[in-house]
């Protein structure tokens, strides 16, 4: 199984998704394939979220499709029985990173201050995700954050644009970002797969 910091060098972006119709998962792990993009966060926010996990493991190996919204430890198991290969939480409680270890799945766990990312590490994670990205301090916090944590790899989401993407992948402690513009909600609702790839290609060469 990859690790965390092998997923989140897979590309610079992420798409974070929710989803309401599992039978849209297929074609559109296709599209954003198609563009270059090489791992997914389905966000457990919806009933379709792990039916669509599913469909996308078993149907496109290509992508590494992971969890999202993991806020509960019982969700952890059920995201990696529907074949996720890593979960993604938007902060961290004892609970979920006891989920995930029992469960056996990679967790990029949720931190918005210096003292979170700094338990994490303690726990042994060096890579969180940092969210709400622009609400909780934007582009100079992390930056701010890289000399005296540079073993902690950043990947934030929350209100990350194509326009503002650049901004926060020249940080040296963000390998990643992930957000909801490559494939919209209401996007993804209409089939309207050719304009994800569209996003997609864009996204894959920021
Ligand atoms: C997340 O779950 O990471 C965020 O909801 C994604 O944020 P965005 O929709 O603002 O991109």
């Amino acid at each position: 199984m990859p690790s965390i910091r092998d997923i989140l060098n897979l590309g610079p972006v992420m798409p974070v998704i929710v989803i309401d119709d599992s039978a849209n998962a297929v074609p559109l792990a296709r599209a954003l394939l198609e563009g270059g993009i090489k791992t997914i966060e389905i966000t457990l926010r919806t009933p379709a979220a792990l039916d669509s996990i599913r469909a996308v493991a078993d149907a496109c190996p290509d992508i590494t499709v992971g969890a999202g919204t993991v806020t509960r430890a019982d969700l952890a198991a059920a995201a990696r029985d529907a074949g996720a290969a890593f979960a993604v939480s938007p902060g961290a409680t004892p609970a979920v990173i006891k989920g995930c270890a029992v469960a056996g799945l990679p967790l990029l766990p949720g931190a918005s201050s210096a003292s979170e990312m700094m338990a994490l590490h303690d726990q042994g994670f060096d890579c969180v995700k940092f969210f709400p990205a622009n609400a909780a301090g934007g582009t100079a916090f992390i930056k701010a954050l890289a000399s005296p944590l540079p073993d902690i790899s950043v990947c934030p989401t929350g209100g990350i644009t194509e326009a503002t993407a650049p901004k926060w992948l020249a940080l040296a402690n963000v390998p990643c970002v992930g957000g909801s513009w490559v494939a919209p909600r209401d996007a993804i609702a209409e089939a309207r797969f050719e304009a994800i790839a569209s996003r997609a290609r864009t996204a894959a060469a920021l």
